[in-house]
């Protein structure tokens, strides 16, 4: 009943079965990985998928050196075919929405950040979208940034990537063109988008549980794998539906009525485009988990995520914040910044240890914000790479262990799949309530937000650091993954954007932050 029948005149771009080869002209037939169509991830040998790799131009300087980018590559390719071609047997899930979008009939083209495989980003010149269906808004992006979910992507850790998708879920913009049934947006409006796409008008959307929507993924995997589904995401794989995402200079926002917040002019872009993802996701961890005053709350990553966490934490009244992670620059920041208490788990390398040191009794509040693709032990090192497990739960075994019994943990940071050695144990017997905070419901808190920021209760450009041109993503996707330069939040702009807003980072070439930054 909800599958949507598409009226559209020219060939749609992007779906799962019609993948880069269109942007870039590539051969008919190619697969969901570049890698053609007869694939099956099933019977085809290990030859077949070195040659691949050799076609696509990886370095071999020497074996020694290699070993590790190719087991990686190996890894990554086999896991998004595979996933890929288990979507495609098991179909597509019932939505309201196609991800599919129509070129304009000029052909006209745009500037786009495009996936093409692990720690492969590219810049490529993709057909500007023309409202697809009745109910979309064109956007032309002022605005658009890095998160550290798109570093997921980045290291292909998200399953059903594929090659020449269009990445980026957190972006703002002036309309350009709208759809017959949009009447709550007009042309020439300052907008900014949530990160997932709503219908507005399932029972989750009636909540404002924007990410739950249930009739925007037509994932079947994730059905399969979840029992459930969420909402379809912008640049965020097939796993979230496939829609073609904002780092780029346009992009089409499926069910523009619910899923665009019109923007007053006192905000700045630096301030407003944060409402697309960090500040709900990091308020919405906050208010979930149940910050209260007095509370001592602990805070696993200090990344944007994080550092937003701690602020709102405070504003809830917690006595004190700590911070765990172990980039100098972010421990820093996060003390200096926001006054907050630091662990580096670089030097204290027992965190659960010197946490029962500072806080005897243990921590009321635990919040993960820190990123699954990271394991700190050899166990997990192993296992990861041996396909034997692909998330790692050794920060959720910390917080469970840090904190006092009968106290909370939440998990904000992302996770895809399955882990190993869960303590299991320490939760049941600590009594410790575990909560999933999902992908966050944006529509639920952004006016809230919108309101502190306009009132000056919260300003979002603490966390921010710098401002890059579109043309450097491919090279802010690899310093933001090593954390270079003192990297918090970025604002990346486009031709569309404004002059920097008054005490806002001016605009800077990251191959200018320093030395060792990553140059392409
Ligand atoms: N649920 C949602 O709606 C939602 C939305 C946005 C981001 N996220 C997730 O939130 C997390 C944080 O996002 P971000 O943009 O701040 O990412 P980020 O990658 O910039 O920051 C993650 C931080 O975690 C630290 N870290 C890694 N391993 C650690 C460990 N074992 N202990 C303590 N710290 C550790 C890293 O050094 C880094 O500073 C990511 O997992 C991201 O995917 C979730
Ligand atoms: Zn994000
Ligand atoms: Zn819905």
């Amino acid at each position: 009943m909800w599958a949507f029948a598409r009226p559209l005149a020219d060939p749609p771009i992007a779906s799962r079965h019609s993948t880069s080869c269109l942007y870039l002209g590539g051969p008919p037939g190619a697969g969901t990985t570049g890698i053609p169509s007869s694939y099956d991830a099933a019977t085809t040998s290990f030859d077949h998928i070195v040659d691949h790799i050799a076609t696509r131009r990886i370095h071999i300087r020497s074996a020694a050196q290699n070993i590790p980018t190719l087991h990686f590559t190996l890894q990554n390719l086999t896991m998004q075919a595979v996933s890929n071609k288990l979507a495609e047997r098991l179909g597509d899930a019932p939505t309201v929405v196609g991800a599919d979008y129509k070129p304009r009939a000029d052909g006209s083209k745009m500037k786009a950040l495009a996936w093409f495989g692990a720690r492969d980003v590219r810049l490529i010149d993709a057909p500007i979208p023309d409202i697809t269906e009745p109910d979309d808004v064109i956007l032309k992006v002022t605005g658009t940034t890095i998160c550290g979910s798109d570093l997921h992507l980045y290291h292909g850790e998200i399953i059903q990537l594929q090659e020449g998708d269009i990445l980026g879920h957190e972006f703002m913009g002036i309309v350009d063109r709208v759809g017959p049934n949009v009447h709550n947006i007009q042309v020439g409006q300052r907008v900014v988008a949530s990160f997932q796409i709503a219908c507005g008008e399932c029972s989750y959307c009636k909540q404002k549980l924007s990410s739950m929507c249930d009739r925007t993924n037509s994932s079947g995997l994730q059905n399969a794998m979840y029992g459930h589904r969420d909402a379809g995401f912008f640049g965020y794989s097939h796993f979230t539906g496939g829609f073609p995402g904002g780092q780029a200079e346009y992009v089409r926002v499926p069910k523009g009525n619910v899923n665009l917040l019109p923007i007053p002019d006192s905000v700045p872009d630096e301030k407003a485009l944060y409402l697309s993802d960090i500040l709900p996701t990091s308020y919405h961890a906050v208010v979930d988990v149940g910050v209260k005053e007095g509370d001592v709350v602990g805070i696993w990553g200090l990344g944007p995520i994080g550092q937003c966490a701690a602020r709102f934490a405070l504003m809830k009244g917690a006595q004190r914040v700590i911070g765990i992670d172990n980039v100098p620059d972010r421990l820093a920041f996060a003390q200096k910044s926001s006054g907050i208490e630091v662990i580096n788990f670089a030097e204290h390398t027992d965190v659960v240890k010197r946490i029962q040191e500072l806080v005897p009794g243990g921590l009321d509040i635990a919040i993960d914000c820190g990123t699954f693709h990271q394991p700190k032990t050899l166990l997990h090192k192993v296992e990861k790479a041996l396909m034997l497990e692909t998330d790692v739960s050794e920060i959720v075994n910390e917080m469970i262990t840090s904190t006092r019994k009968m106290g909370s943990c939440g998990i904000i940071a992302a996770y895809a799949g399955y882990t190993n050695h869960f303590n299991i144990g320490a939760l049941m017997e600590k009594g410790i309530r575990l909560i999933g905070h999902g992908q966050a419901p944006v529509h639920k808190y952004w006016k809230e937000i919108l309101e502190m920021i306009e009132t000056g209760k919260f300003d979002p450009t603490f966390v921010l650091t710098h401002r890059v041109p579109l043309e450097d993503f491919p090279a802010l996707y690899a310093s933001f993954d090593k954390r270079l330069g003192g990297v918090e939040k970025v604002f990346v702009e486009t031709k569309f954007s404004a002059p920097p807003s008054h005490g806002a980072p001016k605009l800077s070439r990251v191959a200018e932050w320093g030395d060792e930054v990553y140059k392409v």
